[in-house]
């Protein structure tokens, strides 16, 4: 039987197949064929009656026929990995009493040598694992109270239409592992009580609009390994007592909702293994009587969106486990699953579970996470504080922090709520679009960017030639759609290039990005043939300010902007910040009054354009009389004093400026490194103008990968 164990084990859940009574075979003194062996054994209906049943047991002889004088009480004979390739009329005549007969692993090829004669009181008939190639009209007539084929591992490619005609009490067919490519609606027409339908495996492409509508007694239905893209609103009308199906292993890359909406009894869902990558809005809704979901081993699964699964009272156990590009769970892709108590997360690529995924669930009571980069900073924070519910982790021992550095390989559940940093700064799911891809002219294309922050972060796209799109908007040939993803539609040389997503939230940015090649192109001769010289722009100076402007410019990979006093031209005095893809200006803050800068916009490395700027001088006429140097000074230095503490040691980035008492450059704006991220100690509300966002004092480009991802944004000047 292969791989069927999986499906077995669903379909034994509706017709209950005993297993846990053991009770041993009597001895059954009766004339017993050569090398057969002959006993009682406990037998059990397809309906799970049970039996004491005079049974025969020929398997694994060689044997080529049947063997003559077989008892005339026997119930079960058992025939199986044999080399019979025909049976005559005669051959099972007198049996009267025979219930279940065992051919699998046997040579039939042709359906015309399986000639049985009348056998009313016949169950369970085993063909599976011959080479059956077809099946004549009326192929099984003989067997009015057959209730269970089993057809599964044959190679037959021609059902005729009325195959089955005469089962009217079948309840179990198998046909899976065959060659079929069709499913025929017309071979159900015989077939009124059929509960269960394996029919998996074959290579059947499509399902026709009401191929199962004759079964309306079905409760269980395998699909799986069939290679099926997508499911039209109406395969599987007719279905109304169905229980469960699976579509295990197919090449379906939506949820089919439509056509589950037609299956008003269904408990039991499985869309394992198939290409799906995102599980969007209403895609699991209204299923009132689901019970259990499986959502495992998609490769291609990014996200589970807002309102992914609502209102599906009777869900009790949520699996979505061993999808290696799994990174984002919207925080509300969860509503009104008022019966949840299982939710299963672990093996992903996820690096939080919102808090607010947890709070939607009333009735949670389980949650695995492990084996999945956790990222133990505020979004992850509820695991230690939430005493008001307790969640049970399923083998926390191994649900580790992969981030921030100082909290890496401790467990989750160990680390209190106090070490982890209040502040979220985005982190854009890695993986959920590839860093460069190829796409032929015309094609559409999905790039999925997706970032969890607290608070939610707002996030947008930034094309090659430096066109700003935020979400819910579209351009062109481009939409952004609220939670991130950029369509790019019918797409032409004219859109290759280098596009960024860039995730922003109060606190700070994060981006990533891809590079997309047309038919080849990417569109890099555009890039280097622009030029930004003279094009950067002083718009405004003051005395610890500068505003500097720029054109819409091509999305360049590395923008920076660097600056410099000239009154020490040495190279380590210099700064630089790097800048947000699809910004065009800049707030340069933290200057000294009356000082010459240099400032240069660097897009790539022969792509610089440089402007001299002098900030006013303070006037020196105005100060007010009680503001006298030394309480300016006691007042930054305890300024001073808290951000260093804060800070712990501080200028972790250094802001050396030399020859500068640091007393006097505003102490409260040294970065610092919160949790392993840059970020500034006095966020404030999001402007126009982002100002320095970090720093490198030596000028060199900070190699740290993290640092690079993540930037500053933010104004800090009034704390
Ligand atoms: C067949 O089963 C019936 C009922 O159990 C029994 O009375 C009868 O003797 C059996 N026939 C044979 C040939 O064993
Ligand atoms: C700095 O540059 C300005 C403008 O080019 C120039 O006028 C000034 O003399 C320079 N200062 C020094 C110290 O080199
Ligand atoms: C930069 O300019 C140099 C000299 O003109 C040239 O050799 C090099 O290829 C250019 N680099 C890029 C990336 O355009
Ligand atoms: C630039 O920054 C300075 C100092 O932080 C601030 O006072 C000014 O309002 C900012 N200007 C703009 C246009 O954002």
């Amino acid at each position: 039987m292969k791989n069927d164990t999986m499906f077995l084990v669903q379909a034994h859940l509706f017709l209950g197949v005993a297993s846990a009574l053991v009770i041993h075979s009597m001895p059954w003194k009766v004339a017993c064929p050569h090398q057969c062996i002959c006993q009682i054994k406990p037998w059990y209906s397809p309906q799970s009656v049970y039996r004491e049943a005079p049974t025969v047991d020929c398997n694994d002889l060689l044997l080529t026929q049947l063997p003559s004088s077989l008892p005339q009480e026997t119930q079960t004979l058992r025939l199986q990995s044999n080399l019979i390739s025909a049976l005559d009329q005669t051959d099972l005549q007198g049996l009267v009493n025979l219930t279940e007969l065992d051919l699998s692993q046997n040579s039939f090829s042709n359906s015309h040598h399986l000639r049985i004669a009348s056998m009313p009181v016949l169950l369970s008939l085993h063909m599976e694992e011959n080479q059956l190639r077809q099946l004549p009209d009326s192929a099984f007539s003989g067997l009015p109270g057959l209730q269970e084929l089993y057809l599964n591992h044959n190679w037959l490619r021609n059902i005729a239409p009325g195959a089955f005609k005469g089962l009217e009490n079948l309840l179990r067919l198998h046909l899976n592992s065959n060659h079929l490519a069709a499913i025929d609606r017309h071979w159900f027409h015989a077939l009124p009580r059929l509960e269960v339908l394996m029919i998996g495996a074959n290579p059947v492409d499509a399902i026709q609009d009401l191929n199962f509508k004759p079964l309306g007694s079905l409760r269980s239905l395998v699909l799986a390994g069939m290679g099926l893209r997508k499911l039209s609103e109406r395969s599987l009308e007719g279905l109304f007592n169905l229980e469960s199906i699976s579509f295990y292993d197919n090449h379906l890359t939506k949820v089919p909702k439509e056509a589950l909406q037609t299956l008003p009894g269904l408990k039991f869902l499985d869309l394992n293994k198939n290409p799906i990558q995102l599980v969007r809005e209403g895609d699991f809704r209204n299923m009132l009587h689901l019970k259990e979901l499986g959502l495992n081993n998609m490769e291609e699964l990014v996200s589970i969106e807002h309102s992914a699964m609502e209102n599906l009272p009777e869900l009790t156990k949520l699996e979505i486990t061993n999808n290696p590009r799994l990174s984002y769970i919207h925080p509300q892709a969860f509503m009104r699953l008022s019966s949840m108590e299982s939710l299963m997360l672990n093996s992903n690529a996820l690096s939080a579970l919102h808090r607010e995924t947890v709070r939607s669930l009333p009735s949670l009571q389980e949650i695995s996470l492990h084996t999945n980069p956790i990222r133990c900073d505020c979004l992850i924070r509820w695991v230690g504080a939430e005493a008001d519910k307790p969640v049970r982790f399923i083998e926390p021992q191994s649900t580790f922090c992969s981030e921030p550095p100082e909290l890496k390989a401790r467990r989750v559940k160990d680390v209190s709520f106090r070490e982890m940093a209040d502040s979220c700064l985005p982190l854009i799911a890695p993986g959920t679009f590839p860093p460069y891809v190829q796409v032929r002219h015309g094609e559409n294309l999905a790039l999925h960017c997706r970032a969890l922050a607290e608070p939610e972060p707002s996030i947008y796209w930034v094309t090659p030639k430096g066109l700003r799109l935020s979400t819910a908007t579209s351009y062109g040939p481009y939409q952004v759609l609220t939670e991130g993803t950029l369509e790019i539609f019918g797409i032409t040389a004219e859109e290759a290039g280098f596009y960024t997503c860039v995730a922003q939230n109060l606190v700070g940015a994060d981006t990533q990005s891809v590079t997309v090649q047309v038919d080849g192109l990417d569109k890099a001769q555009f890039r280097s043939s622009w030029r930004v010289k003279d094009n950067l722009q002083v718009k405004d100076v003051k005395e610890r300010y500068a505003l500097l402007a720029w054109p819409a410019s091509y999305n360049a990979p590395s923008a920076r902007l660097s600056w410099l006093t000239n009154e020490s031209l040495a190279d380590h005095h210099k700064h630089s910040a790097r800048i947000l893809a699809g910004t065009q200006g800049f707030n340069l803050t933290r200057l000294q009054p009356g000082t010459h800068y240099r400032v240069c916009l660097h897009l790539g490395p022969n792509d610089t354009s440089c402007v001299h700027l002098r900030t006013k001088e303070i006037p020196v006429t105005t100060a007010t009389p009680d503001l006298t140097p030394a309480v300016l000074l006691a007042a930054s230095a305890l300024i001073f004093l808290l951000a260093t503490k804060a800070c712990q040691g501080g200028a972790s980035l250094g802001w050396k400026r030399q020859g500068q008492d640091p007393l006097k450059s505003q102490a409260c704006l040294l970065p610092c490194e919160v949790k392993g991220h840059v970020a500034l100690l006095c966020p404030q509300q999001q402007q126009q103008w982002p100002t320095k966002e970090f720093s490198e004092s030596s000028g060199t480009e900070n190699s740290d990968a993290q640092h690079q991802q993540h930037v500053q944004g933010q104004q800090a000047e009034s704390c």
